[in-house]
């Protein structure tokens, strides 16, 4: 493309923790010659988008356009992409590839930063979230709720073939983010899996438990609404109703390996999912909620040596092995699709807890051919 770097994008840009989003101009960061252009086509709504719409962590950098599970074509490639010391698979990115970018857009990746050295971008201590973030130059970062997305090709992502976009949108954060976790605590042959909270990340979290092989995959959710898209659809071998089914904890105690929970509010019943663990298992937080995780006696841990920990996102190489599992193994999230200019609609149907599983935002003009 010859013409020079746009200076300004189109997006839903939010100025503020309570008003909609406005279809206005915002000002990407500007072009570097390790950087990706793209045409956004999709864009999936995570729960992180909700949470920092409305400052739910901390004061959100106004004006910020949210959206970390971007689909979209190449427009424009930097001239030092391809040769990109970094990563081998964006040296190969060309103009007019379908490509993917999720929750990160820059790290240090510096030889002396441990966690960059090691493969391990997601906990790099200068890490540059896709929105909300300021990047080295100090510049901001600014997500797919938009027409075009730019941004370090480090981060930039080539769609296998058999991935259709809308699908392969949610795996970009909700995908990679579940996945990283099970495949790091080893859940596979042999092992039992429990995922808490049957949502975007969490229905995702059933599919990649049972596409890695764990023997049982038992889905954990607050009531039996969704007890049957779990169970029949997305092949969880038990569910729990945590709300409903009285005495749970001690009915199910010590029958997991392992517990991903997807929670996005703080008041969880912690010490009882903790029950739920065998001797020496691990309970892995990834939901976010706005509040502190509930308390916890010290019992539920000494008495039978569990682990509690969390996990952020997952690694570039995390990103293409989950990609690669997705487009063999058929796991696709549910979707509902959503045009991008319903997406004020769309965002307070996802904060009402409506969406099954993930809604995906289309660009207008991509609808009809994507
Ligand atoms: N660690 C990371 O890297 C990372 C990456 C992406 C997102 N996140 C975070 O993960 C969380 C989930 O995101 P999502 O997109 O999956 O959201 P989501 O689609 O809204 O799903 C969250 C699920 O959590 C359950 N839940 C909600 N409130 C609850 C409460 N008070 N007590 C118990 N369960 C509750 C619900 O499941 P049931 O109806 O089945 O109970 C709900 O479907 C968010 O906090 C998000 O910020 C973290
Ligand atoms: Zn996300
Ligand atoms: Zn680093």
């Amino acid at each position: 493309m010859s013409s020079p770097p746009a200076k300004e994008f189109k997006g839903w840009v939010a100025h503020d923790a309570t008003n909609p989003l406005k279809f206005t101009t915002f000002t990407p960061k500007p072009f570097t010659e390790t950087d990706i252009e793209i045409r956004v086509t999709h864009c999936g709504i995570c729960g992180t988008d909700v949470h920092t719409l409305r400052s739910g962590w901390a004061p959100t950098d106004y004006p910020c356009v949210v959206g970390h599970e971007i689909i979209g074509i190449v427009e424009r490639i930097g001239t030092a992409v391809p040769t990109l010391p970094s990563s081998e698979a964006s040296r190969k990115i060309q103009i007019g590839d379908r490509v993917g970018i999720g929750a990160q857009s820059g790290a240090c990746l510096r030889s002396d930063c441990e966690a960059c050295a090691d493969g391990e971008e997601s906990y790099c201590a200068r890490i540059v979230g896709t929105y909300n973030g300021r990047y080295a130059d100090k510049s901001k970062s600014y997500g797919g709720f938009a027409e075009k997305w730019r941004g370090p090709a480090h981060f930039v992502f080539k769609i296998p073939d058999g991935l259709p976009s809308a699908e392969a949108a949610p795996l970009l954060c909700a995908g990679v983010t579940v996945f990283a976790p099970l495949k790091k605590y080893g859940v596979g042959p042999g092992k039992t899996v429990g995922i808490v909270g049957i949502g975007g990340l969490g229905h995702l979290g059933v599919l990649f438990a049972k596409a890695l092989g764990a023997d049982r995959v038992v889905a954990i959710s607050r009531s039996s609404n969704k007890k049957a898209d779990a169970v029949q659809g997305l092949g969880a071998d038990a569910f729990i109703a945590t709300g409903e089914e009285k005495g749970w904890a001690k009915k199910h105690s010590r029958s997991l390996d392992v517990i991903l929970s997807t929670v996005s509010g703080g008041d969880m019943p912690f010490s009882q999912y903790l029950r739920l663990l065998k001797r020496d298992g691990t309970f892995i937080q990834v939901g976010a909620p706005e509040e502190p995780l509930p308390q916890l006696a010290a019992f539920a841990l000494i008495q039978k040596g569990v682990k509690v920990t969390g996990s952020n996102i997952g690694s570039p190489e995390d990103i293409r092995q989950m990609l690669q599992l997705a487009a063999q193994k058929r796991v696709l999230p549910w979707i509902q699709k959503r045009s991008m200019e319903d997406v004020n609609a769309a965002l307070v149907d996802m904060h009402d807890g409506k969406a099954r599983y993930r809604y995906v935002l289309q660009n207008g003009e991509e609808q009809a051919k994507l």
